[in-house]
């Protein structure tokens, strides 16, 4: 894991680079404001940014940056990303986000995911408690590689920490763990799984179908270099590809008992800004009990690709939001 923690004197940068934005930005609306991120970020400090190029081009797993500002008013965490939206809270640290994310990567969002926003907020959610999203809380967020069913799935999910004040930790699990033997190995490589969308996308259905069959692509759960390979999986929303295809299902049980016996995690405090790479980790949450007094955990989270043209490609306009 990289790490970064940035001195007093490089946080108040930032957090005077945040206000000037803000200043600029009456109506703040990280969608428009994502095409000129880039060019603001090559304002943070220059540790920041030479940092955040050594982790896209070593293609470090995981970096933590911290001591980042928070609004010294920071309002209470609210229930749900619904309410977040309502108020508009968290400004500053939606703007601190984008800016910082956009050092790394291109940031862009899920037209049906959080009504097309392109920076979350991750709460827990009231009658969320045992969703299978990251609204939910008592149970675990099972380990995943974030929008597992589509092709241009970030290349990072990067997690702004504004509380956690029950130290509640993000886990994750590299690539490398997965322990299995050659030939397994060797199923794990072909295009014999199918990975469906996860239930944060409100549109998950396939158009006009009657069944309601979820959206899904078929490939495999291990690719790319062999030396340093890719992974993609998770673990409550991915099958084999064709039904009967046993000796998938064993490699993809196997595959999924290898990440779960390699379960790591990190305890994000308030300031820090973690950039998980989705294709050489998976992640997840631990369980917690919410509190819902205005206290609980609350990340905001900001997926970031490395080229925007894969976006355009797929969306045949020059748009970050993916339908
Ligand atoms: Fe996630």
């Amino acid at each position: 894991m990289r790490t970064l923690r940035l001195d007093d004197h490089e946080r108040d940068e930032v957090g005077a680079l945040v206000t000037r934005v803000l200043l600029e930005e009456e109506l703040w609306d990280p969608v428009t404001f994502a095409d000129r991120a880039a060019r603001v970020s090559q304002h943070l400090p220059v540790r920041m940014r030479e940092f955040l190029t050594e982790v896209r081009v070593s293609e470090a797993d995981i970096a933590v940056v911290s001591n980042l500002p928070l609004s010294e008013d920071l309002p209470p965490t609210p229930a749900g990303w619904e309410m977040a939206v309502k108020t508009g809270a968290g400004r500053a640290e939606e703007v601190l986000h984008m800016i910082c994310g956009a050092g790394l990567a291109e940031p862009f969002s899920w037209s049906d995911q959080q009504d097309g926003r392109m920076v979350h907020d991750v709460c827990p959610s009231p009658g969320e408690e045992r969703s299978l999203t990251s609204a939910s809380s008592e149970l675990t967020l099972a380990l995943h590689t974030e929008d597992v069913h589509h092709p241009c799935r970030g290349d990072y999910v990067s997690l702004f920490c504004l509380r956690n004040p029950d130290a509640v930790g993000t886990t994750y699990v590299r690539v490398g763990s997965i322990d299995v033997p050659d030939d397994v190995r060797a199923v794990l490589n072909e295009d014999r799984f199918r990975f469906f969308a996860d239930d944060s996308h409100v549109n998950v259905n396939l158009p006009g179908d009657q069944d309601s069959q979820r959206m899904s692509t078929v490939g495999p759960i291990v690719f790319g270099p062999s030396q340093q390979p890719y992974l993609r999986i998770d673990l409550d929303f991915t099958d084999v590809a064709t039904p009967g295809d046993d000796t998938a299902d064993a490699a993809m049980r196997r595959a999924f008992d290898s990440l779960r016996g390699s379960v790591e995690s990190v305890v994000l405090s308030p300031g820090d800004l973690i950039f998980l790479d989705n294709y050489q980790v998976v992640h997840g949450r631990a369980p917690f009990v919410p509190r819902y007094d205005g206290n609980d955990r609350w990340l905001k989270r900001v997926n970031l690709i490395r080229d925007v043209r894969r976006l355009f490609v797929e969306t045949r306009a020059r748009s970050r939001v993916l339908a």
